[in-house]
């Protein structure tokens, strides 16, 4: 049996684009209204990056934001692992980019695939490398351009996504009761197509064809994943409280995957929380994906809703489909 904590989350980072795209500015280029997507969704807006700007550099300015408040060095990370839906390129890993970037000349640098809960998968893992002592320090990243894979003539998707990057660095514990509680996480791969970008990828490479069907695109059986949300998130609550041997009652704040008000909402009613105990930003990012759970964590934070101490639950679902949790004392 392993004692926990073995990490800590010693600083968090995060940097959005400076563009704001309001509800009332899709009203403009597509069939929908501000009332609907408050209504079904709770976004009110959501930062889209500017053509020039790559996940990476969003990724560098919350690092240098994270390692800032952490007291750390880009030369102290033994590992950079970075989850995004929509990497620069497709060779090599953004996350050496960012590495590249940082000058973290003594890190191991990776990508990490698991789209929305990739931040909970990311932390999981970067645990297991500072067990397993590979590193001392390590970049945890959720950064993401979810604009280039949202095809703004679906007005079905074209309203919930939006751009970001959030960081946090996990160190080692040196004993004591901050970090890592639990994590758990979960996938099943049957459901890939109820959300998921059918083209462009190696099994139909980028062609005519696969342009002009807009196949590049992600497709989305909203209702479908909305049903899938509440039952995995629901799942990933309970495990990680089980796992760490605490009560709903004893956390102090629920920060979910910032998706959909809905599904926040059914998962804090499903984990015995009253909202005031929930972290709610949809609002002003929309569904940045891996990104969505470190922007919550560091506004929460920055309104003095974690201190030192709290008991903070992360939980997250995505495409795949994946879900995952984790339990943080901070
Ligand atoms: N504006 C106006 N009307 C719309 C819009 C829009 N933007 N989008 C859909 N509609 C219409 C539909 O056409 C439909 O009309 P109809 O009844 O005439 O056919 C009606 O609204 C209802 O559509 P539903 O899809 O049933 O609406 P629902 O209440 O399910 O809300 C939503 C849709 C918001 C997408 C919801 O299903 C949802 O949030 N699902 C989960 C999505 C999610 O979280 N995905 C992210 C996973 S993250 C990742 O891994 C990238």
């Amino acid at each position: 049996m392993i004692r926990r904590p073995i990490a800590w989350l010693a600083g968090l980072g995060t940097a959005v684009p400076e563009r704001v795209v309001t509800n009332a500015e899709l009203e403009s280029v597509l069939d929908t209204s501000d009332q609907w997507i408050v209504e079904r969704t709770g976004i009110r807006q959501r930062h889209y990056a500017a053509p020039g700007q790559s996940v990476a550099s969003l990724a560098r300015d919350a690092a240098e934001r994270a390692l800032m408040n952490a007291g750390l060095t880009a030369k102290d990370i033994g590992a950079i692992i970075l989850s995004t839906a929509t990497p620069d390129r497709r060779l090599p890993s953004t996350a050496c980019d960012l590495q590249a970037l940082l000058g973290a000349d003594n890190a191991a640098a990776f990508d990490i695939s698991a789209a929305c809960p990739g931040f909970v998968f990311s932390l999981t893992v970067a645990e297991g490398l500072i067990a397993s002592e590979q590193a001392e320090n390590v970049l945890v990243v959720g950064a993401e351009k979810l604009t280039t894979i949202t095809d703004m003539q679906d007005r079905s998707t074209a309203i919930l996504f939006g751009d970001g990057a959030g960081v946090a660095v996990l160190r080692r514990s040196r004993g004591g009761e901050r970090g890592l509680l639990s994590t758990f996480i979960k996938s099943d791969g049957r459901l890939a197509e109820l959300l998921y970008i059918p083209g462009g990828g190696a099994d139909d490479p980028i062609s005519e064809k696969v342009v002009r069907e807009r196949s590049h695109y992600m497709k989305m059986a909203g209702r479908e994943v909305f049903k899938h949300a509440v039952l995995t998130m629901a799942e990933a609550c309970d495990e990680a409280l089980r796992r760490a041997g605490v009560r709903a009652e004893e956390v102090d704040l629920l920060v979910p995957h910032q998706a959909n008000i809905r599904i926040i909402e059914a998962t804090a009613k499903h984990a015995h929380m009253p909202m005031d105990k929930v972290m709610v930003n949809v609002d002003r990012f929309g569904n940045t994906s891996s990104a969505s759970i470190p922007l919550a964590l560091d506004q929460a934070q920055a309104e003095g809703r974690i201190r030192p101490g709290s008991l903070v639950l992360l939980v997250a679902f995505g495409a795949g489909f994946t879900w995952g949790s984790a339990l943080v004392r901070w």
